[in-house]
C-alpha cells in the first residue's frame, strides 16, 4: 500500500509540508559537512516526506522509510536534517514530533526507529529529548525506538 502524502501540519512554530517543485534544490544547497558525515553522499533530487518550514524559511527535512532488513513489522526508520543556521532552536525536535503525529494519525505504523552513530551527539540528544530508548546496536549505529503514540 502506498504511503499517504503528508498533510500540512504545524505546532505554531514549525510547519511540515510535502516538498514542492524546486525544494529539492534548496535541500541540496543546505547541506554542510555534518550532512555528509552522518547521512552519506545524498542524492541530487531529495524527496523527503516533509520539508521543515519556520515562517517563510525552509530549514530542513524529516523523512521515514521502510526499506531496511532490520525493521520489524510496524516499525519505520526516521531521518532528519536541519540546515546549520537553524540548529540549536528546537526545530528538529518539533519536526520529528509532528512527523510522529502524522504516522499515528494517517498510517498504521506503530513504532519510530532511529539509527544514530555513537559520535553523533546532537542527534542522540534529540533522540533522548523525544523519549527514544536504545534497543541494541547495529553495524551502522545505536538503534533507538519510540512508539508513535507516546508523548515525549
Ligand atoms: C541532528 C540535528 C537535526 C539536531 O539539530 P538541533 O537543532 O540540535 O536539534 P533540536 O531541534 O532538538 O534542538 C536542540 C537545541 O535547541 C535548543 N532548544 C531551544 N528551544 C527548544 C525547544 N523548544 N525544544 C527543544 N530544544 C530547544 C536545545 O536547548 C538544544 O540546544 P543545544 O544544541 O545548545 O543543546 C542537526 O544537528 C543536524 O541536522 N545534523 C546533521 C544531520 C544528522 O545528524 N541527522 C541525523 C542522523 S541519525
Amino acid at each position: 500500500m502506498p504511503e499517504p502524502e503528508l498533510q500540512v501540519s504545524t505546532d505554531g512554530v514549525v510547519t511540515l509540508k510535502p516538498p514542492r517543485d524546486g525544494d529539492a534544490q534548496l535541500l541540496v544547497a543546505g547541506r554542510d559537512e555534518e550532512f555528509f558525515k552522518w547521512l552519506g553522499p545524498g542524492g541530487e533530487s531529495p524527496s523527503p516526506v516533509a520539508c521543515i518550514w519556520v515562517g517563510t524559511e525552509l530549514v530542513g527535512w524529516v523523512d521515514y522509510d521502510l526499506e531496511h532488513d532490520w525493521l520489524q513489522p510496524g516499525e519505520v526508520n526516521v531521518g532528519y536534517y536541519v540546515f546549520p543556521g537553524a540548529r540549536g532552536r528546537g526545530y528538529a525536535s518539533r519536526a520529528v514530533e509532528l512527523l510522529l503525529v502524522h504516522l499515528l494519525e494517517h498510517t498504521k505504523h506503530t513504532t519510530a526507529t532511529l539509527v544514530i552513530r555513537r559520535e553523533n551527539v546532537r542527534s542522540l540528544r534529540l533522540a533522548h529529548r523525544l523519549g527514544f530508548v536504545q534497543h541494541g546496536e547495529l553495524d551502522r549505529g545505536l538503534f533507538l525506538v519510540r512508539e508513535v503514540g507516546s508523548i515525549s
